[in-house]
C-alpha cells in the first residue's frame, strides 16, 4: 500500500466532527468492567455487548473507526454477520489492538514496557485480511518518585516505532499511544514536562525508523494534574496546557491526534476536548478515541437488562458520539 493510501485512511479517521470508539479491552480488562456492573464475563456476553455498541443506529455519523480486540474482530452478530461487515456498511473503519499488554520493565522498579513485537508482521497480515485498516499499540508511562526514567521512555518509544514501521509495511495506519497515566499526586506542570519528553522521544524514534507521519495517528493523553493532586485545575487550563505541549513536541506533518479518556469522567473528557478545539486551528485535527468515556453510561444501563435495554443503551452511546463529535469541532454548547 502506498503512503497516499495510508494517508487517506488516516485522514478519514480524523474527518471533521468524527472520532474513534475504543472497544479493544483485553479479556482481562473487560472482565473488570463487567464485574463492576454485575455482568458475568462469558464469551457470549462479550460478543453481545460489542454487538450492541457496533450496531447502534447512526453510530457512523460521528464515529469514523472502532478499535477491536483479537477476539472481537473474529466475532459476528447474532444473525451471523461479521462485525467487520457491519462496520464497513456503517462507514466505520475497523481497527485492531496489536500490543500484548504491559509488563514490568526489568531493572526499573515501578515502570512498564509494552510487549508484542515478536511475530507481529504475521499477525498484522492476518488482521489486514480480516479487514483491519489501522492498528493500536499502547505504551504506559507512570509518574512517581524518580520515574519515569529515560530508560523506560526510550524502551517504549523504540517498541512503538518498530510496531509503527511494521504497520505501514503491511498497509495499516499505526495509532501510536504513549499514555501518561493520571494516577498519582503530581501537578499539571509535572504532567506537562513528562508528556513533552515522552512525545519528543517518540517522534525521534518514529523518525529513526522511517515511519511516515502523514500516515500515522497519535493517541495522546491530555495534560492534567494527577488524580490525587491537591491542586486540581479548570477545563481551560487543561486545554491550554495540552495544546501548548502538543504544539511543542508533535511535528505538523502528522495526520491527526486523538485523545484517550484515561479515567476522566464522561463530562470532563468531552468538556476538555471542546475547550481544546475552541482555542483555534492547530496543525492537526484534534479528536477523540475514547474507551470508558464513550461506553460507561451505556454499559451501566445495558447491564441492568441486556435485552430490554438494548435499544436505550445504543441511544446513549450514539449521544456520547454526537457530543464528542461536536466537541471535536469545538461546537458543543
Ligand atoms: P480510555 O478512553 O478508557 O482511556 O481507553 C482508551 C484506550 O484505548 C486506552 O488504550
Amino acid at each position: 500500500m502506498s503512503i497516499e493510501q495510508l494517508e487517506d485512511i488516516a485522514q478519514a479517521m480524523v474527518a471533521p466532527g468524527k472520532g474513534i470508539i475504543a472497544i479493544d479491552e483485553s479479556n482481562a480488562t473487560i472482565k473488570k468492567r463487567f464485574d463492576a456492573v454485575g455482568i458475568i464475563d462469558t464469551e457470549e456476553h462479550r460478543r453481545a455487548y460489542r454487538e450492541m455498541l457496533l450496531t447502534a443506529p447512526g453510530l457512523g455519523e460521528h464515529i469514523s473507526g472502532a478499535i477491536l480486540y483479537d477476539e472481537t474482530i473474529r466475532q459476528k452478530t447474532k444473525a451471523g454477520v461479521p462485525f467487520t461487515k457491519v462496520m464497513r456498511d456503517a462507514g466505520i473503519i475497523p481497527g485492531i489492538k496489536v500490543d500484548k499488554g504491559t509488563h514490568a520493565l526489568a531493572g526499573n522498579p515501578g515502570e512498564l514496557v509494552t510487549e508484542g513485537l515478536d511475530g507481529l508482521r504475521e499477525r498484522l497480515k492476518e488482521y489486514y485480511a480480516l479487514g483491519a485498516r489501522f492498528a493500536k499499540w499502547r505504551a504506559v508511562i507512570t509518574i512517581g518518585d524518580d520515574i519515569p526514567t529515560g530508560t523506560c521512555i526510550e524502551a517504549n518509544s523504540h517498541a512503538l516505532a518498530r510496531y509503527a514501521a511494521l504497520c505501514q509495511e503491511q498497509g495499516l495506519v499505526p495509532m501510536v499511544e504513549p499514555e501518561v497515566l493520571m494516577d498519582g499526586e503530581h501537578d499539571i506542570e509535572t504532567c506537562y514536562e513528562v508528556t513533552e519528553v515522552v512525545l519528543r522521544s517518540l517522534f525521534g524514534a518514529l523518525y529513526d525508523f522511517n515511519v511516515q507521519l502523514e500516515g500515522t495517528i497519535l493517541k495522546a493523553s491530555m495534560v492534567v494534574p494527577g488524580k490525587d493532586c491537591a491542586e486540581q485545575v479548570g477545563v481551560d487550563d487543561v486545554a491550554e496546557a495540552t495544546v501548548r505541549c502538543l504544539r511543542s513536541a508533535v511535528p505538523a506533518s502528522l495526520t491527526g491526534i486523538v485523545f484517550l479518556s484515561g479515567g476522566q469522567s464522561d463530562a470532563d473528557a468531552t468538556a476538555h476536548l471542546n475547550a481544546i478545539n475552541q482555542i483555534g486551528a492547530q496543525p492537526w485535527p484534534l479528536s477523540f478515541s475514547y474507551g470508558r468515556a464513550m461506553q460507561s453510561a451505556a454499559l451501566q444501563l445495558w447491564a441492568k437488562d441486556m435485552a430490554g435495554n438494548f435499544a436505550a443503551a445504543q441511544k446513549i452511546v450514539v449521544q456520547r458520539a454526537r457530543d464528542n463529535g461536536l466537541a471535536a469541532l469545538g461546537k458543543l454548547k
